[in-house]
């Protein structure tokens, strides 16, 4: 493999030249990301050449049909799924486990139960929670210090009358990336399903639905270098077993019954273009083979250079006397890091970083039970989160670190 090529990488992206750049410096990634010229190119085109609707008997629809069952196939090979038929489009990852929510609450008696972990997202928690209306039995599988999830607390909850736990593959407010294979071997062990949001998870590492044996799954291909999109995998024992939300001449073991009304074709289609980013820059890097393989070079040079920002934050910020949450070191987490500064108030801090051209979230960011409850961080109004993706550079974070140093 060659060196890092994070100039390369940096001119394909229009939002990170800084004739088109507002902001100078990127750190909300965990947010969304911003998105190469590839992907541009592949909306353009579409909403150019076929945006018309599919299933029509002519060329355009054809063309766009085609388009987006081959983007389809593509993220079926990005999360390692047997088949495209596992993969459902929708608006958002919110959306999607609300729609499987219900249809999976219409699979429940009351009485049974459903584990969530105190590291989720509420997107992997509500929709959840809220079948407690039917009777559903929801319990928190709660953290312990430094945020971590231990499979003893797992084992002290699982019942025979668990049916599901919701994990997320890695935290979006501290970056923390449970086991989720040896979580996955507890649940099916029970005889319950697994539900992973790979959400943060899939801009830092390819996710294996194969190798976690997840029943279902979700993540947000606007956090990948994509559109607005979101996507679910469910299993094909679940895919035609669930109860879809298809209109009634519809096959059930099929996509579209879950993909109900007119798709974001742009976006679908556009999606494709993060796939020719991710092989153009394989070839950069010098990876051989195509599709997943060379994907997997890819991410595999991110989590490198991302690990090394990680490590200049997490130093930087230690000097500075910051206040920092859930893992303490570079191990077992992605490059997203919450933290605190001294008595100033996270949007406070947020606001001043603005202000030297840095993105940051600051709040719950909608990690709100884990942020405010389990971290005790609601009369401090939450944290700032810094999250760096690949084409962040050495400069990013000597940039944040130089305007919090001000603060500090
Ligand atoms: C871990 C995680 N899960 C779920 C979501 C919700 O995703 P979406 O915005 O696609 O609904 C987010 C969004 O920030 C997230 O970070």
């Amino acid at each position: 493999m060659t060196d890092f090529p994070l100039a390369w990488i940096r001119s394909q992206y229009p939002a990170l030249r800084p004739e088109t750049g507002t902001d100078r410096v990127f750190l909300d990634n965990a947010s969304g990301s911003q998105v190469p010229q590839t992907v541009i190119d592949a909306m353009v085109h579409t909403l150019t050449t076929m945006n018309v609707n599919k299933g029509g008997a002519y060329g355009a629809s054809e063309r766009v049909t085609a388009a987006k069952e081959a983007v389809r196939a593509q993220v079926a090979a990005f999360l390692n799924a047997p088949s495209p038929r596992s993969v459902v489009f929708g608006p958002n990852a919110t959306t999607l486990v609300e729609l499987l929510a219900q249809s999976f609450g219409k699979t429940l008696a009351a009485g049974d139960e459903i584990i969530v972990s105190a590291l989720e997202h509420h997107a992997n928690r509500d929709p959840w929670r809220r079948l407690e209306a039917h009777g559903v039995v929801v319990k928190t599988w709660p953290v312990r210090e430094e945020a971590r999830l231990a499979l003893r607390d797992l084992e002290g909850l699982l019942t025979p009358k668990t049916r599901l736990v919701a994990l997320t593959a890695a935290s979006n407010a501290l970056g923390t990336t449970p086991d989720v294979a040896a979580v996955s071997a507890r649940v099916h062990a029970a005889g319950a399903r697994l539900m992973v949001d790979a959400v943060h998870y899939a801009p830092h590492a390819l996710p294996d639905v194969q190798a976690w044996d997840a029943d279902m799954l979700v993540f947000s291909p606007y956090k990948v270098f994509g559109p607005h999109l979101g996507v679910l995998y469910l299993s094909d024992a679940l895919l035609g077993a669930l109860p879809a939300p298809k209109l009634t001449f519809l096959a059930a073991a099929d996509p579209i019954a879950w993909e109900p009304g007119t798709q974001n074709h742009e976006a679908i289609v556009g999606f494709g273009g993060t796939f020719r980013y991710l092989d153009e820059l394989a070839a950069q890097l010098g990876v051989q083979g195509s599709g997943r393989t060379a994907w997997a070079g890819a991410f595999g040079a991110f989590a490198a250079h991302e690990t090394v920002l990680l490590g200049q934050l997490l130093a930087g910020l230690d000097e500075l006397g910051a206040t920092r949450y859930g893992l303490p070191g570079t191990e077992g987490r992605t490059a997203t890091v919450s933290f605190n500064l001294g008595s100033h108030a996270p949007q406070a801090v947020a606001k001043h970083l603005a202000g030297h051209g840095v993105t940051a979230a600051s709040g719950h960011y909608y990690a709100y039970e884990l942020m405010m409850h389990s971290l005790g961080l609601s009369a401090c109004g939450g944290a700032v989160r810094l999250s760096i993706l690949h084409y962040n550079s050495a400069e990013d974070v000597a940039a944040v670190l130089a305007a919090l140093a001000e603060l500090a």
